[in-house]
């Protein structure tokens, strides 16, 4: 896979590129590179999955518990579709939110959509001692990612920079989004920065 490439700017497609969404699997680092680049950008940082367990005052595994993951993909669902018409957001997105297309397109109009990306043996390095994900309480975690993995990158392949985090330690996967994020915004009138 290449390292980072970029499909089109926002000046290209028309969108107007207000925000920064970051997609990926789960562990790749998204809250936690999004709250980095959001301080240095000045942004507000969100995390869709803090959004979802706002609304529904329970946690994102006792959603997929109590509830089921098809409540918790409709509750992602508004709370992404909320975010259209905010500004200067670093965008946190659960793993499995860019698979429903309606919330792809919905970030796209306002967000560059940069995806981290990690190997499976990596991911599960990651994630092995975490409890709060419900997918990954399997037996077999590892064999669950390869297969979730293989699945999904079709979907994650589709952002506009894809950030390997494998090959630089955070502090360049934060300084590389940044800098991703700043060149897609160069030259576009929709977005007011000083
Ligand atoms: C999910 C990823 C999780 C969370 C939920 C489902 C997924 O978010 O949205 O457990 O389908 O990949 P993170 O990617 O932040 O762990």
């Amino acid at each position: 896979m290449a390292v980072i490439f970029l499909h089109y700017l926002s000046m290209a497609t028309g969108r107007t590129i207000h925000n920064l969404a970051l997609i990926g699997f789960m562990g790749c680092g998204k809250s936690t590179v999004g709250h980095m680049v959001a301080r240095d950008l000045k942004f507000r940082f969100v995390d869709t999955d803090s959004l979802v367990e706002e609304r529904a005052g329970i946690s994102v595994a006792e959603i997929f518990r109590s509830e089921g993951e098809s409540v918790f993909r409709k509750l992602e669902k508004e709370v992404i579709s909320d975010l259209a018409g905010k500004q200067e957001l670093v965008i946190a997105t659960g793993g499995g939110a860019v698979l429903n297309p309606e919330n792809f397109e919905s970030l796209k109009t306002h967000a560059l959509l940069v995806c981290l990306w990690a190997k499976a043996e990596s991911i599960h390095e990651r994630t092995k001692h975490q409890k709060h994900r419900p997918l990954l309480q399997r037996e077999d975690p590892l064999g669950v990612i390869r297969q979730m993995l293989t699945e999904r990158e079709p979907f994650y392949k589709q952002a506009d920079v894809i950030v390997n985090t494998e090959l630089r330690p955070q502090r360049e996967v934060v300084a590389q989004v940044r800098h991703q994020f700043e060149e897609s915004i160069k030259g576009t009138s929709g977005f007011a920065k000083d």
